[in-house]
């Protein structure tokens, strides 16, 4: 444990001579907001209705950056970092519809200033706690004055359902940090999982029924 900790403090300390590292993911996600914001806002124009629910973005915290480090044991150098952990900057897409986060990875597939690195698809294989949702790990450009900068990222993608299931399960495993929670508490999770799939099954069908695209 000792070690552990003069470990995590020594990464603590390399971290805070790196402010200029994490600059070119701060303008990574202020891309991304502002791409997602503009189709947003052409299909509310067009269509009266946008696959995007909301959007959040946020930068990795440094305690959370430190204990990644930690347990990927990454070598504490920016080229590792930048290569190894690709979800400092993070955009999460909360839509209404099953559809709709499929959509959005296929236009994400489309735009040329957007490379789809990987995949991880929580919706067609859940995770053993229950988690569902869609990860994507890209890259986007960052236009500067005198380069083009590609900055990894994470996005993901998810319905209002299994946002409230994750965000919840999140709060209620916070405390647990560490620990397992107890096994009744975990399969009611699961059992609530399904309840959420059940919510965005039946919502699919009545889009089917009333929208047309
Ligand atoms: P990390 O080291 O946690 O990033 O693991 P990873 O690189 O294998 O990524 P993964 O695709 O498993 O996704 C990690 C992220 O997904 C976490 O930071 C959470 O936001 C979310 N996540 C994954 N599993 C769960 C879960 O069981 N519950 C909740 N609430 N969120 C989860
Ligand atoms: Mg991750």
């Amino acid at each position: 444990m000792q070690n552990k900790n003069t470990k995590i403090e020594v990464i603590q300390k390399a971290l805070h001579n790196w402010g200029g590292f994490f600059i070119p993911y701060q303008m990574a996600l202020h891309e991304l907001e502002s791409d997602f914001k503009i189709i947003d806002l052409e299909w509310k124009t067009k269509h009266g209705y946008s696959p995007i629910e909301h959007l959040k973005t946020r930068m990795k915290t440094l305690k959370s950056l430190v204990e990644k480090i930690q347990n990927k044991e990454v070598s504490l150098t920016q080229e590792a970092v930048k290569n190894e952990i690709k979800d400092i900057a993070g955009v999460r897409i909360v839509t209404s519809f099953i559809d709709d986060v499929y959509m959005l990875k296929e236009h994400i597939k489309k735009r040329e200033d957007i490379r789809l690195l990987g995949v991880k698809d929580y919706i067609q294989e859940p995770k053993s706690s229950g988690y569902k949702s869609l990860h994507l790990i890209i890259e986007t450009q960052v236009i500067l004055s005198n380069e083009i900068l590609w900055v990894p990222a994470e996005i993901q993608i998810r319905t209002s359902a299994m946002d409230f299931w994750a965000s919840t399960e999140h709060k209620l495993n916070y405390k647990y940090q560490g620990e397992s929670i107890p096994e009744d508490a975990k399969k009611q999770l699961i059992e609530l999982s399904k309840a959420s799939s059940f919510m965005d099954n039946e919502m699919s069908k009545l889009r089917g029924k009333l929208l047309t695209y």
